[in-house]
């Protein structure tokens, strides 16, 4: 009997350790990737990089040279040398064939084969090419993320099969540079980030009550006086009195320096989605342009972080043409299908007192303020599709009714989510309670001011966006999930890049790979991998507990 046990034990450990416990030494931490891959074979063997390999692309286009260069830096980083790119239609011996090929079922998915040969990539498309290239990254050792040190002479990746796609269309991550401005090189650094982690959206959070911070070039006052306020509040904004620091702070984004980031993340395969906010958390706006707003001001830019009841007046036909001039300029400056207009968080105090407003909801017989931002949003979702472009909104914009083909974001909580997905809309999934990272990852008084909840790394990772309540057809309304980072008390790059990383890594997963294949201790044994990367990458990465643990401390 005990011999008996002794095979199924043995047996059992063949089986389910082939994978992370019968490997060699160090041998685990070679498939380290994250998000995890559909399917992963191991292989015996490496591919080794040498200065005859070149990368041979099927076709050689702009599209599918971005990749290949991508992948001929990393070689270069970590070997020292330059493989030549070069069109190619097979895969040759020593060398790296990347392809094109729409037999792919999933124009997102890709196939990546690593002999002692060759490395061959099939992709279905030049982005699903350019995260087959960000799997290879994975395997490569960290040094290739720093120019050549001259340190690494052999620059090899282990053998193995992969058969890759994400679940879900949509991966994003946010950034809120109204509370906080980050500056071109260092929103560079986070879309790099975001193209680390296979990611697809990079929703960019330009207006705010605390500062207007893109360029409208019709509207210059929108930045000369929206874009500065005149000091910020010291701590957390909910201690009460509030005390200032008494320094102006401000800053925007020039229309060049839009156009160069959106097409820095276009040669990332990272579509920008600028959110300009409406009706509500507009007083910088109205701080430039008063008359904007239902009582004229005047106003100044927000100081303290929070709800401000100055908002757009829905009464005037000037606060349309305001919003659709200032989005003609947008939609010039972003590709991007989608435009974010915000649509969270308005007070109705303002609307409720104003006679233009009562006129609105009289004339257009609409029965409260809800509807009344029901129409607001209605009627730039209207604008919006007249030019080609389809609007996302915060779930309030469920209030009053949803606007025919509005995208919804889910921030409080999934509810809104579920109730949007029923009424066929799409949804974008980034609850505070699992993809809120500027809420504390630790216990709180270890760590740096946030604005409040416990999210640990643990927590994130076991979110899974799928619900009971949908039918089949519902569910695929969930177009996929985002981590959202609100900047009131994030001031730095370095602090940013604290609460966004790893937890970046855990909405990576949830967005690509299939719940079946979730787990999250392997995925802290890959993540003790690829921190390394982070570490090599000089990311300021939060290094603490990543375990869920304040159930336990609270017993
Ligand atoms: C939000 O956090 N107010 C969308
Ligand atoms: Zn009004």
């Amino acid at each position: 009997m005990k011999n008996l046990v002794c095979l199924f034990v043995t047996i059992a450990f063949f089986l389910s350790g082939c994978k992370n416990t019968s490997l060699p030494a160090g041998g685990r931490n070679t498939y380290a990737i994250i998000p995890a891959p559909l399917s992963l074979t191991e292989k015996t063997g490496e591919f080794t990089f040498s200065k005859k390999s070149r990368i041979l692309l099927h076709p050689l286009n702009s599209q599918t040279e971005i990749s290949a260069s991508f992948l001929a830096s990393l070689v270069n980083n970590g070997a020292g040398f330059s493989p030549e790119i070069s069109e190619g239609d097979r895969p040759r011996n020593g060398s790296v064939f990347l392809e094109i090929d729409t037999a792919v079922s999933n124009p997102s998915g890709y196939s990546l084969v690593v002999t002692g040969n060759s490395i061959t990539v099939k992709a279905g498309s030049p982005a699903a090419l350019f995260n087959a290239v960000q799997t290879i990254r994975q395997l490569m050792p960290p040094d290739v993320e720093k120019p050549f040190s001259g340190t690494v002479n052999k620059l090899a990746i282990p053998a193995c099969e992969i058969k890759d796609e994400p679940r879900f269309a949509y991966r994003g991550m946010h950034l809120d540079v109204g509370r906080h401005l980050f500056s071109v090189e260092a929103i560079k650094k986070y879309i790099d980030l975001l193209a680390l982690h296979k990611m697809n959206y990079f929703h960019w959070h330009l207006t705010e009550d605390q500062g207007w911070r893109i360029e409208i070039k019709k509207y210059p006052r929108l930045t000369e006086i929206g874009s500065i306020r005149k000091e910020t509040v010291i701590g957390h904004a909910g201690r009460k009195p509030n005390q200032f620091d008494g320094k102006p702070y401000g800053g925007f984004y020039t229309q060049d320096e839009v156009r160069d980031i959106v097409s820095y993340a276009t040669s990332r395969f990272i579509t920008v989605i600028p959110e300009i906010e409406m009706p509500g958390h507009s007083l910088a706006a109205l701080a430039a342009y008063p008359e904007l707003s239902c009582t004229g001001g005047p106003f100044e830019v927000g100081k303290t972080w929070g709800i401000f009841e100055d908002v757009y007046c829905a009464g005037k036909e000037e606060t349309f043409s305001f919003l659709e001039d200032v989005l003609t300029e947008v939609f010039e400056l972003f590709p991007s299908q989608y435009i974010h207009i915000g649509g969270d968080e308005c007070p109705k105090t303002r609307w409720k007192k104003c006679s233009l407003c009562q006129k609105r909801i009289k004339d257009e017989g609409l029965k409260d303020e809800h509807e009344l931002q029901s129409y607001f949003i209605r009627r730039i979702e209207k604008f919006a599709l007249s030019k080609g472009k389809r609007i996302i909104g915060w779930d309030e914009i469920l209030e009053g009714g949803l606007a025919p083909e509005a995208t919804v974001m889910s921030w409080r909580g999934v509810k809104g989510g579920i109730e949007a997905a029923r009424q066929n809309h799409d949804v974008i999934m980034t609850p505070t309670t699992y993809a809120y990272l500027d809420y504390y990852q630790a216990e709180p008084a270890d760590q740096p001011l946030a604005i409040g909840g416990y999210l640990p790394l643990e927590k994130v990772y076991s979110f899974n966006p799928v619900f009971e309540e949908l039918t089949e057809e519902q569910q695929k309304h969930i177009l996929g999930v985002q981590g959202n980072v609100w900047t009131e008390y994030i001031a730095t790059p370095e602090h940013l890049e604290y609460m966004a990383c790893p937890r970046m890594f855990a909405i990576s997963e949830i967005g690509w790979t299939m719940a079946n294949k979730k787990d999250f201790e392997d995925f802290l044994a890959r993540f003790e991998v690829q921190r390394k990367r982070y570490d090599a990458l000089n990311i300021n990465y939060f290094k603490g507990e990543y375990r869920d643990t304040r159930s336990v401390k609270k017993q």
